[in-house]
């Protein structure tokens, strides 16, 4: 049900933000503006670049909005409620059970799966960072469960444990070199969604709402990867999707009792925020499995 409606044309089609040159434009803006830099001449062009472009990550966020108020608004705004409502994406939330994933796990060839994991490395936008800038000035109960996650993401302070540099290793054992140009717009859509929402404070609660929402869901799916990568005889190089099969689990289970539901109780009203983030982020997700299923599954299609 919500996958045909997510996909169906909507604000976020009509107005070009699904388009290849405006997702290439915002992720290349979003590479640009988080890398580490220096003080530079060109500072007051910079800025002016950077207003026309929130301006326009703006606009793509507010017509992702548009098509979640309504179901977003209907939500409990209890925190228990909310909580209950929240877990039931698990199973009918946007892109759940997606047949792409069983077949990834079972009949994928190793050049399918490596076009696959292409676009989920290029569209990974660093669950660590949008972590640490979500929880700036959030209420000392929810910074606290953010913290205990940041720490996992960096392997309780242990390169080896580090979650990033684990999906670096896989990437380089299967020679995947992610390009802006070589990523479908979905891909590049969610990570310009999680990227908009952790870097922009009106849309904490969003951010809040869409990291929950892949605690949630990314166990079944991360399992489903793993067990596609040892059929094909990846080795522990799969460790990132092994792992995240069954942490994640736990993060959930933590992120809804100690950020979520809190945040709803001290404030019911940030509760549609919370789910308008989940909602759009589980829609990024679908749109991106419908995108690699047409790439992977079209007769003929080339596969690089
Ligand atoms: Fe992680
Ligand atoms: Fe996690």
């Amino acid at each position: 049900m919500y996958l045909r409606e997510v996909s169906s044309t909507g604000l976020f089609e009509n107005n070009g933000f699904g388009s290849d040159a405006f997702q290439q434009r915002l992720s290349r803006w979003n590479h640009e503006r988080l890398a580490v830099a220096k003080p530079s001449a060109h500072w007051e062009a910079d800025i002016d670049e950077d207003h026309a472009m929130r301006r326009l990550e703006a606009r793509f966020i507010e017509a992702g909005r548009a098509e979640v108020a309504d179901q977003a608004a209907a939500v409990p705004a209890d925190g228990r409620g909310f909580v209950a409502w929240f877990e039931s994406l698990k199973h009918e939330g946007p892109g759940q059970n997606d047949p792409l994933f069983p077949w990834l796990a079972e009949e994928a060839s190793f050049a399918d799966m490596r076009w696959f994991l292409l676009q989920e490395v290029a569209g990974e936008a660093g669950f660590d960072d949008l972590v640490a800038l979500t929880q700036v000035k959030m209420p000392t109960r929810a910074k606290l469960e953010l913290a205990r996650n940041y720490w996992d993401e960096m392997g309780h302070g242990g390169e080896p444990g580090m979650h990033g540099p684990m999906l670096d290793q896989l990437a380089r054992a299967l020679d995947l070199k992610p390009t802006i140009e070589g990523t479908v717009a979905p891909s590049l859509a969610l990570g310009n969604t999680l990227v908009a929402f952790a870097t922009t404070r009106r849309y904490a609660y969003h951010a809040i709402g869409a990291l929950g929402a892949v605690e949630l869901t990314a166990p079944w799916r991360a399992a489903l990867v793993a067990a596609g990568l040892k059929r094909l005889g990846v080795g522990k190089e799969r460790r990132y999707f092994a792992l995240h099969a069954t942490l994640d689990v736990k993060h959930s289970e933590a992120w809804n009792t100690e950020v979520i539901q809190p945040l709803v109780e001290a404030d019911p009203d940030c509760a549609r925020f919370i789910a308008e983030g989940a909602l759009m982020r589980l829609a990024c997700g679908a749109r991106c499995f419908e995108a690699y299923r047409q790439k992977l599954w079209t007769p003929m299609a080339a596969v690089g």
